[in-house]
């Protein structure tokens, strides 16, 4: 079993889980091909889904890759302001003639299900977000010679990953594009500025814990890898940046809002899922981010045909647009391509540094 997650590839480079279709067995193979970190998002998927994903995976790469599951939420939807929202979207079915979902779809991701699929057939790399496994979860996969992966947002959660038994942490900056990883959603955080920034959260959880750090967020151009690095990152994780290339399963309009000069900056919103997630900022965003509750998945289950409906019609302005603050930068070119890229930045900004070349651990 690998000691360092750069044990696992050529180069310091992670492809970002995806969920929601952005990151599949096509994307992932691409990146581990070019001697990066690929992942696939089991999140929102059965676990039968994740398994086939899996199985594709292994059909198209011999390479090490990983796979993202989604912790368990305990529900703290207030029922009542479920469906004053519900009300609130009335006007966004209407528009796109479609109704609002049901709220009564399943909380744990259906975790289990998908713990006993990857302890009976292992992958080489699990990482975790929403929360904290269990330590039993954790040396399960240790003992089956899974490399584990905790995705925190805190120097407190990267403590309580460390001491729970994960072998590297994902520090997951507030300029990521999608969900933010916290491990307990707290609506009384919201507009504090509580999120940190990804270098300020790296420095204090490089001297919290002692394990591999990875760093993720707004993370676009080689040059901000060797930053990273340089502050004590292991590996960079990147999201936003594989978002954009062909290999990529997100919707064509998503991809393509990525770059266009309309949307000019992303926020954290709970519009479309109930807990926080940075996306450009929209119609929908703009109109019903400022009353979503903090009611994480049912407002997921509550929008999501009116998220279909919207990308069946070609309307950027009705769905979630996830992207980190780097998405101006994203650049349409083929994942593989887009990985030796990022190497060649990221060894012209080590000589600037005095670093050895990237992929000297293979
Ligand atoms: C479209 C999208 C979907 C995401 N889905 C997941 C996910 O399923 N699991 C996860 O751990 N992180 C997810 N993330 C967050 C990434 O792991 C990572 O933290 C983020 O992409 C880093 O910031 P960047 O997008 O600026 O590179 C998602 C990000 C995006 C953009």
């Amino acid at each position: 079993m690998p000691t360092a997650p750069t044990d696992l590839c050529r180069y310091p480079i992670v492809q970002a889980p995806m969920a929601g279709g952005g990151s599949g067995p096509e994307l992932a193979a691409a990146v581990c091909g070019a001697g990066g970190l690929g992942f696939l998002a089991a999140g929102y998927k059965t676990a039968d889904g994740m398994y086939q994903e899996i199985k594709q995976l292994r059909s198209l790469t011999d390479r090490p890759f990983g796979v993202n599951l989604f912790m368990p939420q305990p529900s703290q939807a207030d029922a009542a302001a479920v469906e004053v929202y519900r009300e609130q979207l009335a006007g966004e079915a209407a528009w796109y003639e479609t109704e609002l979902g049901d709220t009564d779809g399943p909380s744990d991701d259906n975790y289990e299900a998908k713990l006993a699929i990857l302890r009976e057939d292992p992958v080489p790399v699990v990482s975790f977000t929403f929360g904290c496994p269990s330590r039993a979860v954790l040396d399960a996969f240790a003992e089956v010679g899974t490399y584990t992966i905790v995705t925190v947002t805190t120097a407190t959660e990267a403590q309580a990953a460390q001491w729970s038994g994960a072998d590297a942490v994902c520090v997951q900056g507030v300029e990521a594009g999608g969900h933010q990883a916290t491990h307990r959603d707290d609506p009384y955080l919201d507009g504090t500025g509580a999120g940190m920034g990804l270098m300020a959260l790296l420095g204090q959880v490089r001297e919290a814990v002692q394990i591999p750090v990875i760093a993720a967020g707004g993370l676009m151009r080689g040059a901000q890898i060797a930053a990273v690095l340089a502050a004590g990152a292991s590996m960079a994780q990147l999201g936003t940046a594989f978002l954009a290339t062909p290999e990529s399963g997100a919707n064509p309009i998503h991809k393509q809002a990525l770059t266009n000069p309309l949307f000019t900056h992303t926020e954290l919103t709970r519009a479309f899922s109930g807990r926080p997630a940075r996306g450009l900022v929209n119609r929908f965003l703009r109109e019903h981010g400022p009353y979503a509750p903090a009611a994480y998945p049912a407002i997921h289950y509550l929008t999501s045909p009116v998220r279909k409906a919207a990308a069946k019609a070609g309307d950027a302005q009705g769905l979630n647009l996830w992207a980190g603050q780097g998405h101006r930068l994203a650049r349409e070119m083929p994942a593989g391509h887009l990985v030796e890229v990022l190497v060649a930045e990221l060894d012209a900004a080590r000589v600037v540094l005095g670093l050895p070349a990237a992929g000297g651990a293979v």
